[in-house]
């Protein structure tokens, strides 16, 4: 509730460099002190991450990269992989045969919920919830494993604008802890909404997660959605601007998951979190921020991203509303 006091309001593009630098470096002053949430540990690795790192980068369409703190760490991406793997299906599948395969509707419930499975007809019902996300997994094109992980990483380098790396120690920790998520998708099979061998496409998640990206990575894949699909650092188009479009509207049902309409309220724009500390926003037209603080809230959303990014959404006038 403490809103910024002067918010600006949203016009057609990011203020000048330097006006963007400027909030950029009151975002990162104002919060770096903020030490509040809990760094997650149920993937053992991650209860490594470094607590105190915080970085944050604003990518704009025209390309001009903003960045302050720790912008370089590496961490892994988790569930941010979400929205892009799905803009990568989405491309290769048709947005409506993804909406029929998928569903877009927020469950209400949290990322690895088995009720909200049970509790709807359609049984998975968003592409950002650890059910809706393996079912997109399972949609990658490929006549094997190898090519559908080619697929997923490839689409997720393109948006980053760099070859991305798994990181090996955090997919092997969680490979090793992700009983439930197998069980989910066992479960989905079970019901015909599971679209490859279930272990298969779990395993391809777990992978698609354990991606290292940093926070600058994070603000230029944002960016790629904000600019209808092409990267603006390399140029280079990774989807349609239709399956952006359809990919935004998903983030912004269920991205930051059962406190997405808190978000929506506050921020305005469609974000994804992920439980390795990293926060995506995307303003359409404009431009991405990520930002980079592992300890998380309740939900499993960044604290220090979330006040950091909601100071940039007022102070840089993103808000949509
Ligand atoms: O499937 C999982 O549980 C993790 N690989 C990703 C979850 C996640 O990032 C949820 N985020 N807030």
């Amino acid at each position: 509730d403490e809103a910024v006091e002067t918010p600006v309001v949203s016009t057609g593009q990011l203020p000048d460099p330097e006006r963007v630098t400027a909030i950029v470096n009151e975002a990162y002053e104002r919060y770096r002190g903020n030490d509040d949430g809990k760094v997650a540990d149920y993937i053992p690795a991650l209860a490594k991450s470094p607590r105190h790192q915080f970085g944050i980068c604003v990518a704009g369409v025209n390309g001009g990269v903003y960045e302050v703190g720790d912008t370089k760490q590496l961490f892994s991406i988790q569930s941010i992989s979400k929205p892009f793997v799905f803009a990568l299906v989405c491309q290769a599948l048709g947005g409506g045969e993804a909406r029929r395969k998928i569903g877009v509707n927020s469950t209400g419930l949290p990322f690895n919920s088995v009720m909200a499975i049970e509790l709807n007809e359609d049984r998975t019902m968003n592409p950002m919830v650890n059910a809706g996300a393996i079912a997109t997994t399972s949609l990658a094109p490929g006549a094997n494993a190898d090519e559908k992980w080619r697929f997923v990483r490839d689409g997720l380098s393109r948006f980053a604008g760099r070859q991305l790396d798994v990181d090996e120690e955090v997919y092997q920790s969680e490979a090793a802890t992700n009983q439930r998520n197998q069980g989910i998708a066992r479960l989905l099979y079970g019901y015909g909404r599971m679209y490859s061998d279930p272990e298969e496409a779990t395993d391809i998640y777990t992978r698609q997660c354990a991606l290292n990206i940093n926070a600058r990575d994070l603000a230029i894949m944002g960016a790629t959605l904000a600019d209808g699909g092409v990267n603006p650092v390399t140029g280079e188009r990774v989807v349609d601007a239709d399956r952006c479009k359809r990919a935004l509207a998903v983030l912004a049902t269920a991205g930051l998951y059962e406190q997405s309409g808190d978000w929506l309220y506050e921020v305005g724009l469609p974000g994804k979190s992920g439980v390795s500390g990293g926060l995506v926003t995307i303003s359409p037209g404009k431009g991405g921020c990520g930002t980079f603080a592992p300890p998380l809230d309740e939900a499993g959303n960044s604290v220090r991203g979330q006040l950091a990014t909601r100071y940039l959404s007022d102070r840089l006038g993103l808000n949509l509303f």
